[in-house]
């Protein structure tokens, strides 16, 4: 459970601080040292008496490992627990650490009588100033947020506490469907997948759906969370890496898996991975015995941001991407932005486009805010990245909700696809990545926009720029016009060999529309010739 640890020397208020802290989150409040006298049954300095330093801190990273495994509450930590390596490391794993940083001589000014304080007997100031001095690299490394609490009251302080963790804080998005559920965003939050699956499904047991990469990386924590909440893990099942698993034949292996790992209706399918595997397990979890609950657990930006919500479900056919499917809602999503660390650069990249997509869709002021973050979030500055996946996250969730069975406003999530397919099937899907081909794609709806709706050319060098700061690659090989047409016309999205555009009349409004031949053949041919690309 991800708890909230405090730390810092003796006198930095971690206990009155953490009160406060306790009641204004609405957890429970844990003093550790208070453990440790209950279990020893004496108070700290007879603890320093009969079994020394040593003896203390055994008992105090005995208490941190029984603490860090019960529910998720604020814990004030003794000044010297960071002194060994086992409890920053467990410190930093289970929970978010606080340094509230304090002077030695306003540490003793609080503090007063230093009787009940062993490492203080003798020259009380002289020893805390050397103490402290030996421990502030150790605070230094283990916190992830300092507040500096000189001359602050302890409100003052569990305020300014309040407001680092909220930039740390798990966001709880709803999505609104016939079966609503939750998106669960936040970082290092894949070990709290077990108790959520368990207190919210109670399910009988759990089938692990992955592909070999994510396997490798993800699997251990996923089934050891799940286990640890008394969720049984009946089979993890793995597929080969990549869209050539998306399919008719490889669904009907992982539907044998699930029967014979005696997956039970009231088990669940836990869909571990990007976004193949999120359409291929959410599928199988939509057909297994008519339908069993799937827990989407994305590890792809494309994933995190895009296909794990909103309950499409799809295996590809020879005949084509996509063609066969249901809506299957997840009943969670978790999305841990910590497995984005692995994530290669080609596959950060196509996310990064279907961001920008969003924001174009999403409105001026979310496209305002993308393009602040763009340098951040092109180095994944994690509260960057943890922005750009809520926009994205909150931006689908009002789109589903608003056309669960993809009949209408859903459609606009096709920005910059119509263009974005052709030149991927031009290329044989292979040699461009999705993210690429999305990205050219949303220049070109942006140019067609400018000819159709007026929409300012503006937009388009604004795009492109952002583009170009985010890192996104794009595409260098152009087709001849009229073959990009064609391809255009095979696209199974248009009807009648006419292809629809999703084309924006202002930032944050857009229109689905098909475009008279001769306006679709004229920016065809500027983009054929890069007339319009900028200098
Ligand atoms: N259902 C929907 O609404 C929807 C929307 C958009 C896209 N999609 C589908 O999503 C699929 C593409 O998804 P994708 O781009 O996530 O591809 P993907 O699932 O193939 O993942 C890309 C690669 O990244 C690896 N990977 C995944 N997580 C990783 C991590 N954390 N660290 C390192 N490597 C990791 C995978 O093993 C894979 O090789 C397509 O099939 C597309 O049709 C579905």
């Amino acid at each position: 459970m991800s708890h909230v640890y405090l730390i810092g020397f003796m006198g930095a208020g971690k206990s009155t601080v953490g009160e406060l802290l306790a009641r204004r989150m609405g957890l429970p409040f844990v003093d550790l040292d208070a453990e440790i006298e209950r279990e020893a049954g004496m108070p700290v300095r007879r603890i320093f008496e009969t079994s020394g330093e040593e003896g203390f801190r055994a008992a105090e990273e005995r208490a941190l490992h029984a603490i860090s495994e019960q529910p998720r509450a604020v814990v004030a930590c003794g000044g010297g627990i960071i002194l060994r390596e086992d409890n920053r490391h467990l410190l930093r794993t289970s929970g978010t650490v606080v340094y509230l940083a304090v002077s030695a001589p306003e540490a003793l000014a609080r503090i007063g009588d230093v009787s009940g304080r062993p490492l203080l007997v003798g020259d009380a100031k002289g020893m805390a100033t050397s103490i402290l001095d030996a421990r502030l690299s150790l605070y230094r490394v283990t916190a992830h947020h300092t507040v500096d609490t000189h001359g602050r009251s302890a409100e003052e302080v569990a305020e300014e506490v309040a407001r680092a963790l909220g930039s740390h804080e798990d966001r709880v998005i709803p999505v609104a469907t016939d079966r609503s559920y939750e998106v669960i965003l936040g970082r290092d939050i894949l070990s709290d997948l077990g108790s959520r699956v368990a207190s919210l499904l109670r399910p009988s047991s759990a089938v692990v759906i992955t592909d070999a990469v994510v396997a490798e990386l993800f699997s251990a924590t996923v089934e050891a969370s799940l286990a640890a909440a008394g969720v049984p893990v009946s089979a993890v099942l793995t597929v080969p890496p990549g869209e050539s698993s998306k399919t008719w034949a490889r669904a009907g292996e992982l539907l044998d898996g699930c029967v014979a790992s005696g997956l039970d209706r009231g088990g669940v399918v836990v869909a571990l991975g990007g976004g193949v595997i999120g359409d291929l397990a959410g599928f199988v979890a939509a057909v297994y015995m008519r339908g069993v609950p799937v827990v989407q657990v994305p590890t792809t930006l494309l994933a995190q941001t895009d296909s794990a919500i909103g309950g499409k479900t799809a295996v590809d056919l020879p005949g084509g991407k996509n063609l066969a499917g249901a809506f299957w809602q997840p009943s969670l999503v978790l999305a841990d932005t910590a497995t984005l660390d692995t994530l290669p650069d080609a596959e950060w990249s196509n996310g990064l486009a279907e961001v920008v997509k969003t924001a174009l869709l999403a409105g001026s002021d979310s496209l305002a805010r993308l393009e602040k973050a763009a340098p951040h979030l092109a180095v994944r500055d994690e509260a960057a990245v943890r922005d750009a996946v809520e926009m994205c996250v909150r931006h689908k969730a009002s789109v589903v909700s608003g056309d669960e069975r993809d009949a209408g406003v859903r459609e606009s999530l096709n920005l910059g696809h119509t263009l974005g397919h052709a030149i991927e099937l031009l290329a044989g899907f292979s040699g461009i990545a999705h993210g690429e081909a999305v990205a050219e794609g949303l220049v070109f709806a942006l140019a067609l926009s400018h000819d159709v709706l007026g929409m300012p050319d503006a937009v388009l060098a604004r795009v492109e720029s952002l583009l170009d700061t985010l890192g996104v690659r794009r595409v260098d090989r152009r087709w001849p016009a009229d073959e990009v047409r064609h391809a255009m016309s095979r696209d199974k999205k248009s009807s009648s060999g006419r292809p629809r555009f999703v084309l924006l009349e202002e930032l944050g409004r857009s229109t689905v529309m098909e475009v008279d031949e001769e306006t679709l053949m004229r920016a065809l041919l500027a983009w054929s010739r890069q007339e319009r690309r900028r200098a």
